[in-house]
């Protein structure tokens, strides 16, 4: 599993349920790492999506106490809402989990449907999936946001950086993209 994150120079995500930083080019980011894959995110992140719907092209499990297990999520309005085909880059559908055990039980028995398991946030699902992760990839703004309300959890004790990219600049805002693997225990 691995999760995808954009954060600033204090480890910032987001504020008031929004993104801190809008980096057009970081979106082709997101894209690249996450179409025709599973993306799992919390109903906070999931709400603050455009509409409040799922990103078309790839599946979304969503991480949401208050509804039951494995149902299909209202919002998933895609012609998979039968539960069809959910393994092309056209296709999407959303599940809900009430607990990570039903999540983790979930991404195994269906490994072969859902390729990879990226991380999409926010604050409390990258910090309840952290030690599931044994790759991060972190967009990191080289500026400290304003307003900051939530935050990536502390990770680069127990991950190494293996490949770097950038920087890239979006106006003035300076940017490096940031491969990371779990230290061996
Ligand atoms: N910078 C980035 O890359 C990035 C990416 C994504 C999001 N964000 C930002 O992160 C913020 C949202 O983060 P957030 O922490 O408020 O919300 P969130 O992580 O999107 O969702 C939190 C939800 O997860 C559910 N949950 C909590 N514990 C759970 C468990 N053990 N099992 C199953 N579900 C569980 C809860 O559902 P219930 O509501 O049912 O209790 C909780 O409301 C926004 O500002 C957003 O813009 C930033």
């Amino acid at each position: 599993m691995k999760a995808l994150a954009v954060i600033d120079k204090n480890l910032g995500l987001g504020y008031a349920n929004d993104l801190l930083f809008h980096l057009p080019t970081d979106l082709a980011h997101f894209k690249k790492h996450t179409l025709g894959q599973s993306v799992v995110m919390g109903d906070r992140t999931l709400a603050s999506m455009p509409k409040g719907q799922a990103l078309p092209g790839r599946n979304t499990l969503v991480l949401d106490i208050s509804r039951p297990s494995g149902k299909l999520y209202d919002v998933a309005k895609s012609k998979d809402q039968q539960g069809a085909d959910y393994s092309g880059p056209e296709s999407y559908i959303c599940y809900s989990f009430e607990n990570l055990d039903e999540f983790r039980a979930y991404i195994i028995e269906n490994k072969d449907k859902l390729g990879d398991i990226v991380v999409s946030g926010g604050a409390t699902i990258y910090r309840l999936l952290l030690d599931d992760c044994d790759e991060l990839v972190i967009t990191e703004v080289e500026a400290a946001a304003e307003k900051v309300d939530v935050y990536f959890p502390e990770f680069r004790d127990n991950f190494d950086v293996v490949k770097s990219e950038g920087p890239y600049y979006d106006g003035s805002l300076e940017y490096n993209i940031r491969y990371y693997k779990k230290k061996e225990k």
